[in-house]
This record gives C-alpha cells, sequence and structure tokens, in this order.
C-alpha cells in the first residue's frame, strides 16, 4: 500500500556515510521511518550505515531505535502516530545494517562494493551526512573504486551543506563533483526546499492566476524575508564560529525563499526547467560594490539577554566559541534584482540566532494606494497591505488588508485575510527529508540544487564577504530580541519598516 497512490522508491542500498552523526539520528532516520511508514520505502530499499566507530549491524539499529524512542517520547507522544510503532520499526531494521570503515581508507569502498553486488539490486544512493571537508575525498574514493558507473544500475550522491565556504570553494567542489560523476548523478540538499510551505510558494504562484496580475514592480514596493530563530548555536559552537550567519543562512536557505517568490513562471515543473529559473533569477542579483555591501549589510551578534524570565547567554560565552569573536550571529541585507519584473524593488533579508520569536516569513509589501478619497477625512495616512507567507511555525498565508472599524467615523483598522495549513490538511508528523530522500531514491531533481544555483548563490553573497574581511562592525543585540537597532535603520533609511514578526 502506498500513500496517496504514489509509488514506492525502487530497490536500492543507500549507503549513509556519517551514520553516527547528529543528521541520521536526529532527521534522516527519522524521515526514513515516516516514508516507510507512509509504503513509500520499497520492500528492497537497504540502508547501510558507514563511519569510522565499530558497531554490529544490531548495535548501529538498536542506537538509531534508542533515539527515535527518546524523541517519540520527548515530543509528547500522546497520539498514537507520533509514537514509534514497535512493529514497523521491526520491520524496517531488518534492512538496516553497518560498515565500520574510514572514509579515507580505499577498504571502505571495497566493502561498500560487496554490499552492493550482495543485493539484488545495483542501484545505489551514498549520502554524506559528514562533515564537509570529507565531501571531495569520499566522492573521488567513489570514483576511483567505480562505484559511480551507471552500468548496473543508478548511482546518485548526496551532499549535504555546507556546500563550499565562499565561491572560489564552492567552485572547486563541483568541480571536483563533476569530474566524477554526471550533474544528474547529483543531490546538493538545501532542507528548506523539503518544507511544504516553500514548494507550496510555487504551485501557490503559478496555479492561481490572481497572482501573476500584480507580481511584479508595478505593484509590489518591497519584499522581506526573514528567518528568525530562538535557539543558540546549541552544540555547534566550533562550527559557527567559523560559518556565521551569512554563509550558515544566506545563500542556501534564503535565497531558496527569495528565488520562489521572484522567479520567472518555470515552462514546466521539471527539475531543468525549475532550476533554470531559479539560477537566472539569483544570478540577477546585483553584485555589490564593497562600500555597497558595506552600506547594505548589517551584522549582529547577541549579547547576554532574556526569554521571558530565562536569562540567556551571550554568543562569546557559548561552549566552544570563542570569546573575543566577532562572527556574525544575526545579518540584515538589501538586495536588488536587475531584471525587468524587480527593478526598483528592493528585498530585505534577515535572519538570527537568538530572537525573541521563531518566525520564517516572507513579507510582500504592496505600494500604498493612492491617498486623494481619504484627503478630507481623519484617515492621516494608508497602511501599506501586505501578503504574508509565513514558512514556519504556523504555516500558511495570509492578506493584511485595511478595512473600516465599524462606527460613523472613518476608522481603518488592520484585518486579515487568510490560509492556515492546519484548517485544511492534516499533517502528518514530518522532518521535510522525507520528500528529498524519496525525490532522490525516485530519480527527481527538482527539489535540489544544480551546480549554477550554488554558485550563483555564493556570488551573491560574495561582496559582503569580501567587504567585512577588510571592515564590517558587528553590532550587539541582546539574545530575545529583535535584533539591533541598525537593521531598523536600514530600512529607515529607505522610509520603510520591518514587518513585525510573530
Ligand atoms: C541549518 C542551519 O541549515 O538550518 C542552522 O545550519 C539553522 O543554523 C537551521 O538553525 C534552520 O532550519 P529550520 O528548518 O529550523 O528553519
Amino acid at each position: 500500500m502506498t500513500k496517496d497512490n504514489v509509488e514506492a522508491a525502487p530497490p536500492t542500498t543507500l549507503f549513509l556515510f556519517g551514520a553516527h552523526g547528529d543528521l541520521v539520528k536526529r532527521l534522516l532516520m527519522p524521515a526514513l521511518y515516516n516514508l516507510s511508514r507512509d509504503g513509500l520505502l520499497g520492500n528492497g530499499v537497504r540502508i547501510v550505515g558507514v563511519d569510522h566507530n565499530d558497531a554490529t549491524d544490531a548495535e548501529f539499529a538498536g542506537k538509531l531505535e534508542a533515539f527515535l524512542r527518546e524523541q517519540a517520547r520527548s515530543k509528547g507522544a500522546e497520539a498514537p502516530e507520533k509514537a514509534l510503532d514497535a512493529k514497523r520499526w521491526a520491520r524496517l531494521a531488518k534492512r538496516i545494517s553497518y560498515i565500520a570503515g574510514d572514509f579515507l581508507d580505499d577498504s571502505t569502498y571495497q566493502h561498500i562494493k560487496r554490499t552492493i553486488e550482495a543485493h539484488r539490486s545495483g542501484n545505489a544512493v551514498f549520502y554524506l551526512a559528514t562533515s564537509p571537508r570529507f565531501f571531495a575525498d569520499v566522492v573521488r574514493r567513489l570514483g576511483a573504486a567505480g562505484l559511480l558507473s551507471e552500468e548496473e544500475g543508478f548511482r546518485r550522491v548526496v551532499i549535504e551543506k555546507p556546500f563550499g565556504s565562499d565561491l572560489a570553494t564552492a567552485e572547486a567542489l563541483n568541480a571536483c563533483l563533476l569530474k566524477e560523476m554526471s550533474e544528474k548523478q547529483i543531490y546538493r540538499i538545501d532542507h528548506y526546499l523539503g518544507k511544504e510551505t516553500v514548494q507550496n510558494i510555487l504551485v501557490s504562484r503559478f496555479s492561481n492566476g490572481l497572482f501573476e496580475a500584480f507580481w511584479n514592480n508595478h505593484y509590489i514596493d518591497h519584499v522581506q524575508i526573514t528567518a528568525a530563530e530562538t535557539v543558540g548555536v546549541e552544540t555547534r559552537g566550533s562550527f559557527y564560529d567559523t560559518t556565521g550567519a551569512l554563509r550558515d543562512m544566506v545563500p542556501n536557505h534564503l535565497f531558496q525563499l527569495l528565488a520562489m517568490v521572484a522567479m520567472e513562471p518555470p515552462a514546466a515543473f521539471g527539475a531543468d526547467a525549475v532550476r533554470s529559473e531559479k539560477a537566472k533569477v539569483i544570478g540577477a542579483i546585483r553584485p555589490w560594490s564593497r562600500t555597497m555591501a558595506l552600506k547594505n549589510s548589517v551584522r549582529g551578534q547577541y549579547v547576554e539577554g532574556k526569554a521571558g524570565r530565562k536569562k540567556l547567554a551571550g554568543y562569546r560565552q557559548e561552549d566552544r566559541v570563542d570569546p573575543t569573536s566577532t562572527t556574525e550571529t544575526y545579518v540584515a541585507l538589501k538586495v536588488m534584482i536587475d531584471n525587468w519584473r524587480w527593478v526598483g524593488v528592493p528585498f530585505y533579508l534577515r535572519t538570527g540566532k537568538r530572537m525573541s520569536v521563531r518566525d520564517t516569513e516572507i513579507a510582500i509589501c504592496f505600494k500604498p494606494a493612492p491617498y486623494a478619497q481619504f484627503r478630507d477625512t481623519e484617515v492621516e495616512k494608508l497602511k501599506p497591505n501586505y501578503l504574508k507567507i509565513q514558512i514556519q511555525p504556523n504555516e500558511g498565508m495570509w492578506f493584511d488588508l485595511q478595512a473600516k472599524r465599524p462606527g460613523p467615523k472613518l476608522e481603518m483598522q488592520n484585518v486579515e485575510l487568510g490560509f492556515a495549513y492546519k484548517d485544511f490538511f492534516e499533517m502528518q508528523p514530518s522532518t521535510g527529508y522525507e520528500t528529498l530522500i524519496y525525490d532522490c531514491l525516485t530519480g527527481d531533481q527538482t527539489l535540489f540544487q544544480r551546480a549554477d544555483n550554488i554558485e550563483n548563490g555564493w556570488r551573491a553573497v560574495q561582496p559582503f564577504l569580501d567587504a567585512w574581511r577588510e571592515a564590517g562592525e558587528v553590532q550587539e543585540y541582546a539574545a530575545g530580541s529583535d535584533g539591533p537597532a541598525a537593521a531598523d535603520d536600514l530600512l529607515a533609511r529607505d522610509k520603510r519598516e520591518w514587518h513585525s514578526i510573530g
């Protein structure tokens, strides 16, 4: 049985490199479990963990099970579908095995080869859930061992983020991958594309005739894209301190959102058509000079603050963070897209850790209506209309309208016309990785980044990285707040203000 008559994934051996890491237990394994719950993981799909620690197949599967159980318990699995079903897990666990091996040792790849040969199907997916420093080496070794040749079945490689740390390193990694295999075999992940609400932006834009009519610089004043998080850097201090908010969130997640809003209609919903339009629009982001990059960016770092009564530590006090660090935990940017649709429409982007609320949203601000009719009334100013597309946590879309407040006086009030996902769809618990894993197993690259998408993203943020290397102060903001005051100034300068979050 499959969910909604969707076919189950074909027989494949799925190798999870970095099998003992956080990504596998927190996201990939729960996603595989959910796929099997929905009948989307055909019986021929085998899961093989690969990592350097010694473990038997049973120990590896047992460790995953313990984690999944704990996770289900801590999420308050009062609803039966949230719990880990023992029978279902047992069926999945039978398909899990483990290879202990060094990623840099050729014998690991011989072991992988024998494992594929032992399975009935020659199809294999290599999922690199490892530290990025292994990406190139693992792919070279897979190539050298003949594991990327597609004579016996398909061979695909999934690459996690971060994909490079600037334009040059991303180009070098792409060159290395493309030496060993074709673009068709490469699945570069951006987990934002696995989110239903992100995919829905395209569907809503292109399946409803009304949007296209005003989706341009004649009616849209500007666009704001926000990814506010309440979490700090948690256990990832050392990674984050060399990465920062810009690299961590902008060329990937925020640009994906920007592309969904700003791309031209693709000729079809196929992988190439969609990815070509995305590459075009990200490629059309104006490359700022260093002076303009400094003028159009704000870097922030959280200092001690509060969430309710709870005291929150500053970034420099976090575990594995340099106490004199100037890494940004917040960034706000203004970018312009140089094409006919968007000329003159600024896109303001902001993202930060330890902010007051968790909110990922796109706010599209329309040009105000002409004021003439209100001249002789007490209405001083017309507020702009917004279309808010909330990606998380309260998924949906809302139009912010001005309405007349009932009564003899002419008074206006903001009202909302909206659609909340939860009112229309029953959402099964999911991690967002389900779609991505399923698409990779079935060979659909639409939701994965092509080489040019990745490189255009880095090309657009490179001016900020270059400018900040020489200057670029970091502004303090209190943990639990809405970010540094300088970010408000960035918009105030253009006589605009941030859409309130939460
Ligand atoms: C990851 C970043 O890619 O995305 C994290 O490395 C960030 O720092 C996370 O917290 C945000 O993802 P989500 O799905 O919680 O918005």
